[in-house]
């Protein structure tokens, strides 16, 4: 039998990576909210000028909002412990969570799919955790949640991230579980890592002697010799934190900040690039070309270590389509 063509919104919108993994299965986007300038161009770049951005979802009216079956949002992990200051539930309204709650109400929306960073459960103590769910089953949806790896789900990236899946209370028996995607096989990292654009990390860089010296820093000195680095191709190196982190056939987390990963190909230390890491998120080539050279990998790096897997979106979506009724 065919499904209904579900319509969605998609918030925290980045630069869009749940909005793509959802019309992989061929739903249909109507609209879109995101407050940061240049995750919008890239966007824009990437699904086009027309669309209107609803700009800030705390300040949206939801009567404003075309209708719409499923809510999409990476949202930002807040602080909750305000109410340990005793600033009382008022001030927590102002979290964008409730902005999300607001919207699902006022639609009385069916399903979303939420996503946040693995630490959100522990936050607080699980505090913060606890009262998103709590507050989420009040306003009517029945909440499963689950921390997934990318790694299982279509890229090779490690990147743990809590997903939630909503569905209203009347469209699922209560005994009913939502049923989670199953792990995949990594692919492999060679398909991802095909920059050739011009080598940014040669001898002749500052970077390049900048690297010499973490290689000598008091955690890694004697531990690493350039040349055996060199051996290995596809030999991915995190330079983010003091240590030196070695990893094969896969890339730790992708974040905005500190974009020191580094690879080896061909005898050679390369950078990530923008472009690569948009592939790591899922991203098809045919759309990581349309920003490459055009936006800056600066900026690229950080919206990609921002954004939510594609192919982790698709899984998810694909799974609560079981549960669509006509
Ligand atoms: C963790 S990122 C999610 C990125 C997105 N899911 C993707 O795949 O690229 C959170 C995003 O929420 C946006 N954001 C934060 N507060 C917002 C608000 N009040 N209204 C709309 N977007 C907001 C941020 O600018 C940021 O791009």
């Amino acid at each position: 039998m065919e499904k209904k063509k579900l319509k969605f919104m998609d918030f925290c919108a980045g630069i869009g990576a749940g909005r793509l993994g959802l019309q992989n299965l061929g739903l249909e986007c109507v609209g879109f909210s995101e407050i940061d300038k240049n995750a919008e161009r890239t966007y824009r770049e990437f699904f086009g000028y027309e669309e209107k951005n609803y700009g800030d979802l705390m300040k949206i009216n939801p009567n404003d909002l075309p209708d719409f079956d499923l809510m999409i949002a990476g949202f930002p992990c807040q602080s909750f412990s305000v109410i340990g200051q005793r600033k009382g539930m008022n001030d927590l309204r102002g979290q964008i969570i409730y902005g999300l709650i607001k919207i699902m109400n006022a639609k009385n929306l069916p399903y979303f799919i939420l996503e946040n960073v693995k630490g959100l459960t522990n936050h607080d103590n699980g505090r913060t955790f606890k009262i998103i769910l709590e507050e989420l089953d009040k306003t009517g949806y029945k909440v499963f949640s689950k921390v997934l790896s990318s790694l299982h789900y279509g890229v090779p990236q490690m990147r743990e991230r809590i997903y939630f899946v909503g569905i209203r209370k009347d469209l699922i028996e209560n005994s009913e579980k939502f049923e989670w995607p199953k792990q995949e096989k990594t692919p492999k990292i060679e398909n991802y890592l095909i920059d050739d654009s011009e080598l940014e990390f040669d001898e002749k860089k500052s970077a390049y002697e900048t690297f010499l010296r973490f290689l000598n820093n008091k955690y890694n000195k004697g531990l690493f010799k350039i040349e055996d680095l060199l051996k290995e191709d596809y030999l991915v190196l995190d330079t983010r934190q003091s240590d030196l982190r070695l990893y094969t056939n896969k890339v730790p987390t992708l974040r905005t900040g500190r974009h020191g990963i580094l690879y080896v190909k061909k005898g050679k230390f390369r950078k990530l690039s923008g472009f690569e890491s948009l592939l790591l998120q899922g991203f098809p080539k045919s759309l990581a070309e349309k920003v490459k050279g055009k936006i800056a990998d600066i900026y690229l790096l950080s919206q990609a270590g921002n954004a939510m897997t594609v192919s982790s979106i698709q899984s998810i979506g694909n799974n609560l389509l079981k549960y669509v009724k006509e």
